[in-house]
């Protein structure tokens, strides 16, 4: 006998998307505090949760939601998420993904040639990304120590502490970029990691040939969009100088958590080291993660239905906000702002740290976020979200300005 929990129930998958588009409308019920003994069925179960979840949920798709590299996700993605859930198969084992394993391998094919590189795998973020990318670098190319700049991403010195390599930030220069002139003549034993796109400011550290690094790596976990763009493409110039390349396809590709690519320029070369051997395995097991999804499939299923114009184009007006609220906030004679947003993040302040603060709290909640720079508080834009109405932003900058200033 079928167990129903395990059954398509169309009525119940129905009932799961008007909760999404109304839930927020409903009272807020209190969850148990303890496991339940006995179960409320699923219909319940999802009445209830709804207000919880769906209710309480930032919203990052809205014309106002400006702080974060969170971007709202096309609805695409969430019919291949749902899809995903169901069949739940496993790309560990060619057996539980015979199709999924071919996807992921499409979307790889696909993008590769985007960010130069001959291929890779999927990951769950790109901190998982630079993590492989810095195991390769050490078992590979002999690394024994990673360099990034002081404005590269926690992830990246992370990684290198467990994969006991030593790490050391370089000085950035006055746009927030890796200062070249900071770097010691003699890297053969370093992995340099480049910042396509830090996580504060969005600079973007130049790539070069001429470092003589064991092994470079570009964390483009923010700015990797960029490189299917057509008007920004350019700012990644250099990839192909690149060993291998992080990107967090659930930034500015807009995929659902969690959805990233680490990809290598010869990647036979890094997989002589990714890939292990197990009796119970059918293939080598490559990477991190041992059981994992198919992220692919929503990434597939995005770039099929928006092609690569359709999602340049909505990077493109992503750029285009940041631009405009950039030359807006350069217009305010109070406003310092830390660079030009050379990939759609924009940090600014005012004259004093209590000011900046106060301005901050008189933003709409979802518009801005913070960050600490140079030991100052500055606020920081990111524009992920191809929904945000640049004038409704600069508007609300400019009340809070006014509104701080009395
Ligand atoms: C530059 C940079 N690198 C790496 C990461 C980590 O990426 P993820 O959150 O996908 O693990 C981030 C996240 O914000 C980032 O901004």
């Amino acid at each position: 006998m079928q167990d129903n929990a395990f059954k398509p129930a169309p009525d119940g998958l129905a009932q799961a998307v008007s909760l999404l588009l109304e839930g927020a409308s409903l009272p807020v019920a209190s969850l148990p505090d303890h496991l339940p003994e006995t179960g409320i069925g699923e219909t319940d179960t999802l009445r209830m949760l709804a207000p919880n979840i769906v209710g309480a949920a930032a919203a990052l798709g809205e014309e106002t939601a400006f702080a974060h590299m969170d971007p709202p996700t096309p609805w695409v993605t969430w019919a291949t998420t749902l899809w995903n859930a169901a069949l739940n198969q496993n790309l560990l084992h060619p057996a539980t993904s015979p199709a999924a394993k071919d996807i992921e391998r499409r979307v790889i094919d696909w993008l590769k040639p985007h960010f130069s590189m001959d291929g890779g795998h999927m990951t769950p973020g790109a901190t998982i990304a630079n993590l492989t990318a810095l195991w390769a670098a050490r078992d590979v190319a002999g690394a024994r120590r990673v360099m990034a700049s002081e404005h590269a991403h926690v992830s990246v010195k992370k990684s290198a502490h467990l994969l006991g390599l030593r790490y050391e930030g370089i000085a950035v220069d006055g746009r927030g970029r890796l200062d070249r002139h900071a770097l010691p003549s003699e890297l053969r034993d370093t992995c340099l990691v480049l910042t396509a796109g830090t996580t504060s400011t969005g600079a973007i550290d130049a790539v070069t040939p001429t470092t003589g690094a064991a092994w470079t790596h570009v964390d483009a976990a923010w700015g990797g969009g960029l490189a299917l763009s057509d008007a920004y493409t350019s700012r990644l110039e250099g990839l192909a100088q690149a060993d291998s390349v992080a990107i967090s396809a659930h930034k500015w590709l807009f995929q659902p958590k969690e959805s990233a690519l680490v990809l290598f320029r010869d990647t036979a070369r890094a997989e002589t080291a990714l890939a292990f051997e197990g009796g119970y395995l059918a293939t080598p097991n490559i990477g991190v993660l041992g059981s994992h999804g198919a992220t692919a499939v929503p990434l597939l299923a995005t770039l099929m239905a928006w092609g690569r114009q359709g999602m340049a184009e909505r990077i493109d007006r992503c750029m285009r906000t940041a631009e405009r609220v950039h030359t807006f906030l350069a217009r305010q004679t109070e406003a310092v702002i830390y660079a030009e947003p050379e990939s759609g993040v924009i940090a600014w302040r005012l004259g004093d740290d209590a000011r900046t603060r106060r301005v901050f709290d008189a933003l709409p909640d979802g518009m801005a976020s913070t960050t600490t720079l140079d030991g100052l508080h500055w606020i920081r834009h990111v524009a992920a979200n191809p929904n945000t109405d640049a004038e409704r932003v600069t508007n609300a900058i400019a009340e809070a300005i006014r509104s701080t200033t009395q």
